[in-house]
This record gives structure tokens, C-alpha cells and sequence, in this order.
């Protein structure tokens, strides 16, 4: 039987991307089949039951509302590609870890496989669109590889890329600030990127869907993430100057971000910035800057991840000297290990790599996180003098410290005082996020140690 569905879209990649998306678009446009497929059978079968691969506030919900009825989570790859007309490409492209611009160009190998496979199974004309971050320019040689076979079916490709943060990922979907769609700019590319821009009219706002050049549309994903990790290391670095004259870095931050031209977002000083995409971005930024010949521009660019791995550096040697300039032996509780608070993801989280030089410096560690922990034991694979605990309160007892590495709600509403009691004297606790009340902390006892702030001492 013909299903009675308008249209068969497709997206290969069921992961922090492909599966919210796609979640959405089916959720709003019930007149269209929404399939996601991966090669990873066990993440689709998480996607079927009730406990999702993908944590996120109000997906359970949507997912719920529509699996079934025009969402649909498959492992037939071939299949469902013959039978889409949309391709959406969702597949992950991490850092490259071998060869030419190891460490710094994105690893394209799954994203090309997935084009060689779209090619063989298609069938029929399709418009494929990339929705993975990817380096500037990659569009053309997927549609090399798609149109590299004799007496194949017409392709477009488009560049559509996403720009959902992980934790608000249903609310950016649903409310995004604009949807970018790049097309070659021929008829026929125009007509397709139309096709898509059609999809998001259903909830989308039109004057928020804009169109360009595919060049454009790629390049606008890595520069946003380029500028919004710069605004983060900005504030890092004058974070720095804050804790050496006085000055207090949320006080600099409001002032500032009063001035309309600058805004007050993304001014929160912290330990640093992690997740996925901006480490990424920028060093495909810089390789591609570099790959031109512009070295200046590339280490412009560069400085901002600079800056970001000089700020963990900082916090930790903060800890090192506010505790006598020595951690052997001493026990110390982190709270929080995801990247930022309401997900699970730890990919770039500082935590890491605040957690491993604790390790180095010999101190034992307890670590507590509300979703992280899966991800946290898996990271942090084979490296000793380590404790898992879910429960914050039992983290910390008996510790030395508390290192607040995310800015999980539920540290704020402690019962510190109970804490305090528990830990061994004197007791530190190092807010790498500025959220707790470090007056109330200092009155309990605590040594309170902030970023861009005069610290508290008793001693
Ligand atoms: C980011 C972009 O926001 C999103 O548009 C893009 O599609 C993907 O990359 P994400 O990585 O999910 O999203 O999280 P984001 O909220 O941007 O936070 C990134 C990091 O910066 C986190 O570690 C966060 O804690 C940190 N951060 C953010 C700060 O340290 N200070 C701030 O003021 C804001």
C-alpha cells in the first residue's frame, strides 16, 4: 500500500543532531514521513524504547507524540533511502586523530561513505543536505561523489546547518532565531533550497528562513561558532585581569553587555568552554584560514582556543595554590562533569581535563553529575584514584575541596551548611561557573574561590 504521506524525508545520523530534528519536523509537519537511520543498530533500537540514547529537556515528550505516526527510527539504510525524496545528513565529523591536519581538520570518512552509499541506492532524483558542521567547500565534493557515476540520478545538495545548542535543543528548534539554507544558485538549486525552506515554513516564521550561497551557508555555521566562542574567551580573559586588580567579572560583564551594540549573552566567565562544536569549528576555521595562506587570520582565530585551554589551565593551578601548593593525598569532589548543565554530553568538557591534572597532582577525586556519569566512567577509562557517586552530598564527604565544574541547577540548592560538616578543614570550594553564593559560602566556612573574582579566605 502507497503510504498517504506527502513526502518521504530522510536522515541518516540518529544522533544529538538528526534525532531532535527530526523529532521536530515530524512533530510539525504531520503531513510528511520523517525516517532516521544509522549504521549504529543499538542507538536506533534506544531511539525505539523509552529510554532515549540523547538526553534532553522535552524531547521524551515529542518523541513520544509522534513515533509511530510519521516518525520512524529504522536500520534498512538502502531502503529508505530509495524511498526518500529529502536527505537530510546528519552523520558525525570529528576532529581528524591521523594524518594531514590531524588535530585540526574534521575527520570527513563517515560523511563520505554515506555519500558513496546515497549515490548507490538512490534511484531517483533526491535533495541531499548537509546538516553536520562540516569545513567550507565540502558541499561541491559531495556533489562530486554524488554525480561521479556514469548515467546517474540528478542530486542537490544543499547546506542547511544547524544551529541548536545541546540543552535547549526543542526550544531552538521550535524558536529558532533564523534557519539558513544555501543552495548553488541556479534554477534548479534555487527551486530545491525552496523545497526546503518549505519544510520550516510550517512553524517557522518567514522572514527567520533566509537563503544564500552555499559557500555562505557553510561558512556563517563555523563564524557563529567562531564568534561565540570569542565572546566566552574575552570574558575569560578579562576574567584573569579581574582576580589580579579587585575587579569583579560579572559586574564588567553586565556593564558591558548594557551597551546594545554588545549584548549580555555569552558573557559568563567560566572554567571554559567545552561541547562538540566550538573547539571544532574554530580549528577548521584556522586549517581552512591556514589552507588559503592567511596565517594571520588563522592566528586570530586560534587565540580563542588558546585563551579557552589557558582558563582550565588557570583554574587548576588556582586550586594548586590556594591548597598550600600541594594535592597528594587530598581528596576532591567535582560537581558536574557534562559541558555545560541539562545534558549528559561531555565531548571538550573542562571537566576532563580538570579531573585528569587533579589525578596527576596525585589527589583523589570523587566525581558527582546528575547525567554524566556514563560518559564521564568512559573518559576517564583506566585512570586510577577515581569514585563515581550520583548523590553530591556524598561526594563530598570527607573531601578537601569541591570543584563546581557545571552549572547543573541542583548544586545551587544545597544545603551547604550539611556539606560543610561533612568535608575535611580547612574546606575550599572553587566555582568554575560563578553560580553559587559565595558571601553565604564564606560565612559557613568555606575557603570560596570564583572566576574574576577577589577570593575569600579565613586564612
Ligand atoms: C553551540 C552553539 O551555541 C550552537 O549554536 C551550535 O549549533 C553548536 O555549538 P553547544 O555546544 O550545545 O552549542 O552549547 P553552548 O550553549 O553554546 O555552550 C558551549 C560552551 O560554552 C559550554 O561549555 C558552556 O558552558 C560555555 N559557555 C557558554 C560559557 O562558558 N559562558 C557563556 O557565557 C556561555
Amino acid at each position: 500500500m502507497k503510504n498517504a504521506f506527502v513526502k518521504n524525508i530522510l536522515c541518516i545520523g540518529a544522533g544529538y543532531v538528526g534525532g531532535p530534528t527530526m523529532a521536530m519536523i515530524a512533530y510539525k509537519c504531520p503531513q510528511y514521513k520523517v525516517t532516521v537511520v544509522d549504521i549504529n543498530h543499538e542507538r536506533i533500537a534506544q531511539w525505539n524504547s523509552d529510554l532515549l540514547p540523547v538526553y534532553e529537556p522535552g524531547l521524551g515528550e515529542i518523541v513520544g507524540a509522534v513515533r509511530g505516526r510519521n516518525l520512524f527510527f529504522d536500520t534498512d539504510i538502502d531502503r529508505c533511502i530509495k524511498e526518500a525524496s529529502i536527505i537530510f545528513v546528519a552523520v558525525n565529523t570529528p576532529t581528524k586523530v591521523f594524518g594531514a591536519g590531524a588535530g585540526m581538520a574534521a575527520d570527513l570518512q563517515y560523511w563520505e561513505k554515506t555519500a558513496r552509499q546515497i549515490r548507490e541506492a538512490a534511484g531517483s532524483p533526491k535533495i541531499v543536505i548537509e546538516k553536520c558542521t562540516i569545513p567550507v567547500k565540502t558541499a561541491l565534493a559531495m556533489e562530486r561523489i554524488l554525480t561521479s557515476k556514469e548515467g546517474s540520478v540528478s542530486f542537490d545538495v544543499i547546506s542547511n546547518p544547524e544551529f541548536l545548542a545541546e540543552g535547549t535543543a526543542m526550544r531552538d528548534l521550535e524558536f529558532p532565531d533564523r534557519v539558513l539554507i544555501g543552495s548553488r544558485e541556479t534554477a534548479q538549486g534555487i527551486r530545491a533550497r525552496r523545497e526546503i525552506a518549505d519544510i520550516y515554513a510550517n512553524w517557522v516564521p518567514k522572514e527567520r528562513i533566509i537563503e544564500s550561497n552555499i559557500w555562505s551557508s557553510e561558512l556563517s555555521k563555523l563564524v557563529a561558532n567562531a564568534f561565540l566562542a570569542q565572546r566566552i574567551s574575552s570574558i575569560n580573559a578579562v576574567s584573569a585581569l579581574c582576580e589580579k586588580t579587585d575587579a569583579d567579572v560579572q559586574e564588567v560583564a553586565r556593564a558591558i553587555g548594557l551597551d546594545s551594540r554588545l549584548g549580555s549573552k555569552f558573557l559568563n566567565a567560566s572554567v571554559g568552554f567545552g561541547g562538540s562544536c566550538f573547539k571544532k569549528d574554530i580549528l577548521n576555521l584556522v586549517y581552512l584560514c591556514r589552507s588559503y595562506g592567511l596565517n594571520e587570520v588563522a592566528d586570530y582565530w586560534e587565540s580563542v582556543v588558546k585563551i579557552n585551554e589557558y582558563q582550565k589551565d588557570r583554574f587548576v593551578l588556582t586550586m594548586l595554590s590556594a591548597m598550600f601548593n600541594t594535592l597528594a593525598g587530598k581528596k576532591i569532589a567535582l560537581f558536574g562533569f557534562a559541558f555545560k548543565a541539562d545534558t549528559g554530553d561531555t565531548r571538550e568538557t573542562p571537566a576532563l581535563y580538570v579531573a585528569k591534572s587533579i589525578v596527576e597532582e596525585r589527589a583523589e577525586l570523587v566525581i558527582t553529575d546528575p547525567q554524566a556519569l556514563r560518559n564521564a566512567m568512559a573518559d576517564l577509562d583506566g585512570v586510577d584514584n577515581i569514585t563515581y557517586e550520583i548523590d553530591p552530598y556524598k561526594a563530598a564527604a570527607g573531601c578537601d575541596a569541591i570543584a563546581l565544574m557545571t552549572e547543573w541547577k541542583l548544586y545551587t540548592g544545597l544545603d551547604y551548611e550539611r556539606i560543610y560538616a561533612s568535608m575535611m578543614k580547612p574546606a575550599f570550594i572553587f566555582d568554575g561557573r560563578n553560580v553559587l553564593d559565595r558571601k553565604r559560602l564564606f560565612e559557613i566556612g568555606f575557603n570560596v574561590f570564583s572566576i574574576g573574582k577577589t577570593p575569600m579566605v579565613h586564612v
